[in-house]
């Protein structure tokens, strides 16, 4: 019962999925006028691959900061492993691994000495889990090169090697997957599946949703500093699945008036080919099908579209900044 992230947990019960490994409540940071995170409430279970998402400057950041009690928050509180992060950091802590943006290294040393380093500040870090955690971010082989000839995502799986050092059961991780080039996202990937297997619950940021869709069990999404929407995948899909609907060219431009008069056809549209492009009722195509016949509009053919997730987000995040104006 300590992990089943396999697949993203869409069935999770309303009763609530097990244990809360982090918790934020009403958390706040504010910068003079600027309020870089704004009153925000998450939870993150046990087994969670959790993805927080936003554009740059969203305040991704300054949460994780707050989180690993690097910056005080301005209200608010944290709760890693059931304990208030202000008051017991000292025992927490060390049971949380996190890697803040880029990792400090030391260039002209090898990788396995930068561990070290680590290592021996921390204390307590046999030579044996070096070994360890370099075989698993796949750095065995490498381990005795400088770190100045490594790539990016050599670099910035040693940094998650080193949030390794402690077998935390808590992972932090702002950007890893930034700057990687594609094959360095996938080996990032393989990397978090393999630490989600092994039973460690996972909180991973990104302004890319692409690079965290396919291993994240959740997703918040973070504009400005607020919560937009806090989900699994497949809800984010489903809530914004459209379809493409062939109609005869004569009838596109009616059809599209209205839907759009309808409250679930506001975005519609007619895209570069003619198609109208519209969410449908409760998100059933046979609805949106029914809804066209019964006004009079025949659809040739009637598809739900490929998902673009990016575009969801864009469209989440962009709506909220509109709203906020
Ligand atoms: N130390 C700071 N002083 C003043 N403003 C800051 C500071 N850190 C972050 N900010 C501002 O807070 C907002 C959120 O930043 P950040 O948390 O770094 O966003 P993200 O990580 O999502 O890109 C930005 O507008 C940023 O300029
Ligand atoms: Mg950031």
């Amino acid at each position: 019962m300590v992990n089943t992230m396999s697949a993203p947990d869409t069935q999770r019960p309303a009763a609530g999925p097990g244990e809360v490994v982090i918790r934020t409540r009403g958390l706040t940071k504010q910068y003079g006028e600027r309020l870089a995170v704004n009153n925000l409430n998450l939870e993150v279970y046990r087994g969670d691959i959790f993805g927080f998402l936003g554009p740059n400057g969203a305040g991704k950041t300054t949460t994780i900061r707050m989180m690993l009690h690097l910056i005080t928050p301005t209200n608010g509180s944290v709760e890693v492993l059931g304990h208030d992060i202000a008051s017991s950091s000292a025992e927490i802590l060390p049971r949380v691994g996190a890697l803040v943006e880029t990792p400090a290294l030391y260039l002209y040393m090898s990788g396995r000495d930068n561990l070290r380093a680590v290592g021996s500040v921390l204390g307590g870090v046999p030579e044996s889990r070096l070994d360890d955690v370099l075989e698993l971010v796949r750095l065995k082989g490498r381990d005795k090169d400088r770190v100045k000839t490594y790539s990016l995502g050599m670099k910035q799986r040693l940094g998650v090697a080193m949030a390794l050092l402690q077998d935390p059961d808590v992972l932090v991780l702002d950007e890893p997957a930034n700057g990687l080039d594609p094959a360095g996202i996938v080996e990032m990937r393989d990397l978090l599946r393999t630490l989600a297997a092994a039973g460690k619950t996972i909180f991973i940021s990104s302004h890319v949703l692409t690079e965290v869709r396919q291993i994240c069990t959740r997703v918040a999404i973070l504009d400005q500093g607020k919560l937009v929407t806090e989900t699994t995948i497949d809800e984010l899909i489903k809530g914004h699945g459209e379809f493409t609907v062939q109609l005869e060219p004569a009838h596109a431009r009616d059809a599209l008036t209205l839907v759009r008069a309808q409250p679930w056809g506001r975005d519609a549209r007619i895209d570069e080919h003619g198609t109208l492009v519209t969410a449908a009722p409760a998100g059933h195509g046979r609805d949106l099908n029914l809804f066209l016949v019964q006004a009079g509009f025949a659809p040739e053919t009637l598809a739900p579209q490929a998902q673009d997730l990016e575009q969801i987000f864009l469209r989440l995040t962009n709506s909220n900044s509109g709203d906020a104006q």
